[in-house]
C-alpha cells in the first residue's frame, strides 16, 4: 500500500466540522471592521525576503530564526510573509494609497514562522489584522482598541485582558538602550546566551526574556517609561484617558515591549490565561517611521492583528456554536418521475429563496436510506417526493430535529412555505 503522506509539522487543516466557529468569527470581526469605516486589502503571501528585514528588523526572532526563506528560479529571495504589517505598508507605498490622505485598512489570511509548534502556536498560523496610515493622535490607537473591545463583546469573549505601554520617540529609546545595555552589562554573567547576543544588537529584547532564571535581573532593569520623551508620555496619556472615557479596562505593562522592531509610541496586547503559554489573542501598536523606513513619505501608521487559532480555541471552549453550516432542508426523491421532478423543483426553490441551504440527495438510495442520508446532513427538515406525491403534485414535508407530525404541502406552496417556515424563524 502507498504511504499516506502527512501534513507538514505545524501547518493545520481545518476540518469541515470546525469551520462554523471560524465563519462565525470571521463573519463578526469583518461586520465590525465594516462598520468602523475599514476596507479591506488582499495582499500577497510571497514577498521579497528584503521587505521583512527592513521592516520587522534584522535582530528580531522572526527574521534571525523564524522565516520561511527560498531562492526562485531567477534566484531571488522570497519569503512567506510572517505577518501582514510589512506587505500592507509596501502596498499601500506602492498604489499611492498614502498620498495625501489617511487610510483604515484590514486584511486576513495564513502567516508563516518556524517557530517551535505548541499549543497555540504554529508554523502556518492565520491574522486578521487592521492599518491605519496618516493619523498622529492617540484618538486612531483608542479606535483600534475599542474596535478589538467590540469584537470580544460581539463574540462572548471574556476573561481577556488589555495590558498597554508606550516605547516612545525613536530618540527616547536610543537613550533607554544605552542606560538599559549598560545595566545588562554589569549582569552579563547572569546572561543566556541569546542575552548576551542581545545586549550589543537588541538589548530591548532581552526584556522579552522567557527564561525564568533571568526574571530577577529583567525585574531589576530600569524602565522604559523613565525615559519617554514629553510627546510621548502626552500621547500616551490622552490615549489613557480615552480609554477611560469609552469604559475599556487596561494595565499599563511597563514591560511590553513586542517582538517587532517597528513600533514606537503605543503598543498593546490583549492576554488571556486560559490557552496557557500562548496568550496573546491580539497585539499591536504605532509605527510611525516604518513607511519612510521602507521608501515612502513620513506618513505615520498604527495597527494590531490578532491570531484566529488562538480566539477560535478560546470560543470553542466557551460553547460558541459560530455560523450554522446545516442545510435547512434536504431533499429526498423516491422513483424516476420523482427525480426528474425534484431537481427541477430544488432550481425553482434555489431561485426564489437564494438564502435557503437546500441538499439534494444523489446517488438514488430506498427511501430509508435516503432519509438516513437527511438526518445526517442535520437538516431541519425532510422535504421527501414519490410516487404518490407526484401524482397529487404535493410534497411531504417531515421535521428531522424536532418532534412533529410531517404535513403534506402543495408544490406550488412550497417555496411560501419554506420562506415563512424556516427563513423567517430566529
Ligand atoms: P505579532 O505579535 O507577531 O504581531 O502577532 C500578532 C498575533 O498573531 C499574536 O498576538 C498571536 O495571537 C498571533 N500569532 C503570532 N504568531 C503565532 C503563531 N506562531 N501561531 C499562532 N498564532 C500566532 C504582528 O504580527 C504585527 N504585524 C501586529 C501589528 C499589526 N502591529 C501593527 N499592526
Amino acid at each position: 500500500m502507498a504511504k499516506i503522506l502527512q501534513a507538514i509539522r505545524g501547518m493545520n487543516d481545518i476540518l469541515p466540522g470546525d469551520i462554523a466557529l471560524w465563519q462565525g468569527l470571521e463573519a463578526t470581526v469583518r461586520a465590525v471592521l465594516t462598520a468602523y469605516g475599514y476596507r479591506e486589502i488582499r495582499l500577497p503571501l510571497l514577498e521579497k525576503t528584503e521587505l521583512f528585514a527592513r521592516s520587522i528588523g534584522e535582530v528580531t526572532d522572526i527574521v534571525e530564526k523564524e522565516m520561511y526563506t527560498f531562492s526562485d528560479r531567477n534566484g531571488d529571495s522570497l519569503t512567506l510573509r510572517p505577518e501582514g504589517t510589512a506587505g500592507c505598508v509596501r502596498a499601500s507605498i506602492e498604489h499611492g494609497l498614502l498620498h495625501n490622505q489617511s487610510q483604515r485598512l484590514w486584511y486576513s489570511g495564513p502567516m508563516f514562522r518556524h517557530e517551535r509548534p505548541q499549543k497555540g502556536r504554529y508554523r502556518q498560523f492565520h491574522q486578521i489584522g487592521a492599518e491605519v496610515y496618516g493619523m498622529t493622535g492617540p484618538d486612531i490607537d483608542a479606535e483600534l482598541i475599542c474596535m478589538t473591545a467590540r469584537f470580544w463583546k460581539q463574540l462572548g469573549i471574556q476573561d481577556v485582558v488589555l495590558q498597554i505601554n508606550s516605547l516612545g520617540s525613536s530618540a527616547a529609546r536610543a537613550v533607554y538602550r544605552e542606560q538599559l545595555a549598560n545595566y545588562f552589562k554589569a549582569h552579563e554573567d547572569a546572561l543566556d546566551e541569546d542575552s548576551r547576543r542581545r545586549l550589543y544588537s537588541n538589548p530591548l529584547r532581552i526584556l522579552d526574556t522567557k527564561n525564568s532564571a533571568m526574571q530577577a535581573i529583567v525585574a531589576g532593569a530600569p524602565l522604559l517609561g523613565e525615559f519617554l520623551d514629553e510627546e510621548s508620555r502626552l500621547h500616551f496619556e490622552h490615549l489613557q484617558e480615552l480609554l477611560e472615557a469609552v469604559g475599556i479596562s487596561y494595565e499599563v505593562n511597563p514591560r511590553l515591549v513586542r517582538g517587532l522592531d517597528y513600533y514606537c509610541k503605543t503598543v498593546f496586547e490583549w492576554v488571556t490565561d486560559r490557552l496557557g503559554a500562548q496568550g496573546t489573542v491580539c497585539a499591536g501598536g504605532r509605527y510611525d517611521g516604518l513607511v519612510e523606513q521602507l521608501g515612502g513619505q513620513a506618513v505615520p501608521g498604527v495597527g494590531f492583528a490578532m491570531g484566529m487559532e488562538r480566539l477560535v480555541a478560546m470560543l470553542s471552549e466557551s460553547g460558541y456554536a459560530g455560523l450554522d453550516p446545516c442545510p435547512h432542508a434536504y431533499l429526498v426523491m423516491v422513483g424516476e418521475a420523482a427525480e426528474r421532478c425534484g431537481r427541477v423543483l430544488a432550481e425553482r426553490v434555489r431561485d426564489q429563496l437564494p438564502g435557503l441551504r437546500l441538499q439534494v440527495n444523489c446517488g438514488g438510495g430506498s427511501f430509508k436510506a435516503q432519509l438516513k442520508r437527511a438526518d445526517r446532513s442535520r437538516a431541519r427538515l425532510a422535504l421527501i417526493l414519490g410516487e404518490n406525491e407526484i401524482q397529487a403534485r404535493q410534497i411531504t414535508v417531515k421535521p428531522l430535529r424536532q418532534d412533529g407530525e410531517q404535513i403534506s404541502v402543495s408544490q406550488d406552496g412550497l417555496i411560501g412555505f419554506l420562506e415563512v417556515g424556516l427563513l423567517s424563524a430566529p
